[in-house]
């Protein structure tokens, strides 16, 4: 083999090696990913950290968003993984929750802390339609998981009573969290928004309360 050749074989070897680097990035970076694999995650325990003390301040701030501005109102959470949300809220904080997931594992675990005023239920948010209206749509760390999480928040925006929210957390090294936060700002009326980060793990998040009425709905 000629110079030439070796200088061009090793050239390509390394580009190869970059354009998989990259592709395994791609791979790892989102949450895009099938109910299989939330299942096989949710088996091996993988996301049991979120109902952990690290993960408590961003559930406080969710909490206390529906505790005051829609005090025993009724709520859904869509991706409600293990229904934590649910065991932060005090009790007089809600008159109904409704949590759906799409991992039936954690739909299961979550069915341990139901209680009268909560119905857990494996669901696609993608896909469902809620069969009542609700002063609370959260989107607590699902948005980044989702296709099209603009057009997913416009379709529940209609399950919602007038005057009702949306209450949004996203992670801030989540795919796409600016692109996401900054359509929902433009279709929607912020109402407050807090940003949290933890000081120990290099993690931080965004929780927004929402209301539509202000902004056509458009996104
Ligand atoms: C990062 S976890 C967040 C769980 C929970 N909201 C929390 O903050 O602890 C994302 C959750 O969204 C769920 N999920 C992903 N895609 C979904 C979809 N299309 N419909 C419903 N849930 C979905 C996953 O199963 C997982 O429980």
């Amino acid at each position: 083999m000629s110079t030439q050749s070796v200088n061009r074989y090793a050239l390509l070897k390394h580009a190869g090696r970059w354009l998989k680097s990259l592709v395994g990035r791609r791979r790892s970076d989102g949450l895009l990913q099938s109910a299989q694999t939330w299942e096989a995650q949710y088996a091996t325990g993988r996301w049991d950290f979120l109902a952990e003390l690290s993960e408590l301040a961003r559930f406080s701030v969710l909490a206390g968003y529906i505790c005051h501005l829609k005090p025993g109102g009724t709520v859904l959470d869509t991706g409600c993984g293990q229904g934590v949300l649910l065991r932060r809220l005090p009790s007089s904080g809600y008159s109904k929750y409704v949590g759906i997931d799409l991992s039936a594992s954690a739909i299961a675990v979550a069915q341990q802390h139901a209680n009268d005023r909560s119905t857990f239920l494996a669901a696609d948010c993608e896909e469902y339609s809620p069969a009542q209206q609700f002063d609370v749509i959260v989107f607590n760390e699902v948005l980044c998981c989702l296709h099209d999480p603009l057009r997913t928040v416009q379709r529940y925006v209609r399950a919602l009573t007038p005057g009702g929210i949306l209450l949004v957390s996203l992670c801030t090294a989540g795919r796409g969290t600016g692109k996401v936060l900054s359509g929902l700002k433009q279709a929607y009326a912020t109402v407050d928004e807090v940003r949290i980060e933890h000081s120990g793990r290099k993690v931080s998040w965004v929780c927004t309360a929402l209301r539509p009425e202000a902004h056509s709905g458009r996104v």
